[in-house]
């Protein structure tokens, strides 16, 4: 049984895969003035680098395979909220957490689930964030940190932080420059979030990407 500490709000990271944001942000709730913790690491996929990862820094792992539930996607839902319940969590994030909610959690975490994606959105939401940004001869790329709502890559946004693009990048090379400053800006949105009782920055800036799916 974990212990249940007071004080800092108890946040849950949802991954899929390296789970080097997770890191991060298991990192910056270890230290002494943190207004978060993390509590649990949840990966829909076993083969999961970050997995490893959390259990190496001690903070428990739960592993809920999204195959073994088939197209049951409630049912798979269910159990991620069931052990999301059973840890005390009160703020979800997702770091790489490359599988479609439903409206089931997304309702039931409304205003308390984060989500970092790697573009200055509301520009390319969805996948191949990188070369996209390449294409369009952007000279900034980027990351956002929003909540999470029933739109794909969709609600407010909590934080963005931008990167030059190189004349030179390979989607690859820009991806490392963005993930470096995933792993700055996801802590500290988190943090103010939960030191500030998980209230909207104001003013709240409330926009709308496309629809395109970004996940399984
Ligand atoms: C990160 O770049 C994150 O922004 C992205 O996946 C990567 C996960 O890396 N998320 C999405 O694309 C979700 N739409 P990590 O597992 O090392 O944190």
């Amino acid at each position: 049984m974990p212990e249940i500490r007071t004080g800092r709000v108890r946040v849950a990271v949802l991954i899929s895969g390296a789970g080097s944001n997770m890191a991060a942000l298991v990192d910056a709730g270890a230290v002494t003035d943190a207004s978060f913790e993390v509590v649990l690491v949840l990966s829909n996929k076993a083969e999961a680098g970050g997995l490893a990862v959390a259990e190496a820094k001690g903070v428990p792992t739960a592993l809920l395979d999204h195959a073994l539930f088939g197209k049951d996607r409630a049912a798979h839902e269910q159990a991620i909220q069931t052990v999301l319940e059973a840890h005390g969590v009160e703020v979800v994030a997702l770091a790489g957490y490359m599988r479609l909610l439903t409206a089931f959690l997304v309702g039931r975490w409304a205003g308390r689930m984060l989500n970092i994606h790697p573009s200055l959105l509301p520009k390319y939401p969805g996948l191949d964030t990188h070369a996209r940004a390449i294409a369009a001869g952007d000279a900034e790329a980027g990351c956002t940190v929003h909540l999470v709502t029933e739109g794909v890559d969709d609600g407010p946004v909590l934080g963005q932080s931008a990167v030059p693009v190189m004349a030179d990048d390979t989607p690859a090379s820009l991806g490392q420059r963005v993930l470096a400053a995933e792993h700055d800006l996801y802590p500290r949105v988190l943090g103010d979030f939960c030191r500030s009782g998980m209230s909207l920055p104001d003013p709240s800036p409330l926009r709308r990407g496309d629809a395109r799916q970004p996940c399984e």
